[in-house]
């Protein structure tokens, strides 16, 4: 039997980054994942770093890579019915601003950290199962490499994603879920070629949205709306180069360099928030509690948000014994996550193709893309959203 104050379940990025700053607190924490280092490390995800999360990470120690390679980027831009709008974020929020570094990177840079310290990680678990939540002794049993380890805890952190078990193991008649499933997917290509616009560009065009987005600036990452019913295997680099032009302006269309690809998949969109994101002494945090569209770029940054608001709670409930603050943590989180989703949702309608919209309904999206992209307020409204919304005082 092990103890520790607080279980670390999954090693993504919340877990990984729950797990740094409440180590800097001198919070014990176990962290068991699923996965090995490499299968978590494999996953390419989005990279757009609102300064709230670049703050997050900077406080966790975690930062000197980042600082290094990350780019800070002014601004983004829209593109309708072949018109480039420029979107100046900083001069539309006071200055703030965006930065490009990688999920993966993010998640490489915490576990490095991680294995620095002398804070446990055990990797390769597998029947993990969360006992007696609501009790003043919770625990986390599981198996590693057939044996089977049972660890006493004051709290448990649900990091386990959007399949993980947290979620599942609390009871169905206390919680509620809002789902709503997006009828297309997005296929995404990485290559090691220039991106085509020092900043990303989001577009849409009858054929469907594209976004050009990147790692660096020799790193490019560009996805493309296609129907549910698309197959990757149907998607030849040829193929994507090809549709990716033909939905693009002429001019960018001419300097897109194009190049092998170094992974492509097509992922599905989806909304979804569980309410309320805690039960006694389990924790929901990320994408275990709710998921967004990538179209506002908020997966990780909301991630990054409860991560937030936890490390804070627990942090004063040991430091200062502020037992008040735990019952919290759902509120402070879902406010923000809400206002997050509602980001999410926004853009995907203004900015994809929807085959079985209305025709009263495709004249309402023509309008809020005039509306929104064509007034100052409206142009801020979508900057101070993408560069990330404030974070509510803790106590
Ligand atoms: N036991 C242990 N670990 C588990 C279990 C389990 N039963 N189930 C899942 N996991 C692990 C997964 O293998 C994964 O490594 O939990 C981790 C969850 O990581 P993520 O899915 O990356 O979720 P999170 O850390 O919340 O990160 C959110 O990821 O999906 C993106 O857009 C999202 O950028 C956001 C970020
Ligand atoms: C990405 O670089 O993968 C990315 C960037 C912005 C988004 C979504 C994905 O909105």
């Amino acid at each position: 039997m092990m103890k520790t104050q607080v279980t670390i379940i999954g090693a993504g990025p919340s877990g990984l980054l729950l797990g740094q700053l409440l180590h800097k607190a001198g919070i014990r924490t176990l962290i068991i994942e699923r996965q090995t280092p490499e299968y978590v490390l494999g996953r390419i995800r989005a990279g757009i770093l609102e300064s709230g999360t670049v703050d997050l990470l900077r406080e966790a120690g975690v930062a000197k890579r980042m600082d290094r390679e990350g780019l800070i980027h002014h601004g983004v831009e829209f593109i309708f019915d072949g018109k480039r709008i420029p979107v100046p974020l900083s001069e539309l929020t006071d200055g703030k601003n965006v930065m490009v570094y990688g999920q993966t990177e993010v998640t490489r840079d915490l576990m490095q950290a991680r294995n620095e310290s002398d804070a446990p990680t055990i990797y390769g678990v597998s029947q993990v199962m969360i006992h007696d939540a609501k009790s003043d002794r919770p625990s986390v049993t599981f198996e590693k490499d057939g044996e089977h380890c049972r660890v006493e805890c004051d709290f448990i952190a649900g990091c386990d994603g959007f399949h993980g078990v947290s979620r599942q193991s609390i009871p169905r008649d206390v919680i509620r879920e809002y789902e709503s499933v997006w009828p297309f997917g997005w296929l995404g290509l990485l290559a090691d070629t220039p991106p085509v616009n020092p900043e990303l560009i989001y577009a849409h065009h009858q054929r469907g949205f594209v976004l050009c987005s990147q790692r660096s600036l020799t790193r490019s990452r560009y996805y493309l709306q296609v129907p549910l019913s698309e197959q990757v295997e149907a998607w030849s680099d040829e193929r994507f180069w090809a549709e990716l032009k033909s939905r693009l302006p002429h001019e960018l269309a001419e300097k897109l360099v194009t190049g092998h690809s170094l992974e492509k998949s097509i992922a599905p969109l989806r909304s979804y928030v569980v309410e309320p994101m805690q039960y006694g002494k389990l924790f929901l945090v990320g994408d275990a509690a709710h998921i967004v569209p990538p179209t506002g770029a908020k997966g990780l940054n909301l991630a990054a948000s409860d991560v937030n608001y936890l490390w804070r709670i627990l942090t004063q409930y040991y430091h200062a014994g502020r037992t008040d603050l735990l019952a919290r943590y759902s509120q402070l989180a879902l406010n923000r996550v809400w206002k997050g989703e509602r980001f999410s949702w926004f853009m995907t309608h203004l900015l994809h193709d929807f085959q079985d919209k209305s025709e009263f309904d495709r004249k309402m999206q023509e309008a809020d893309r005039h509306y929104y992209l064509e007034s100052v307020a409206g142009l801020t409204t979508i900057a101070e959203n993408y560069v990330g919304l404030p974070f509510e005082n803790v106590g």
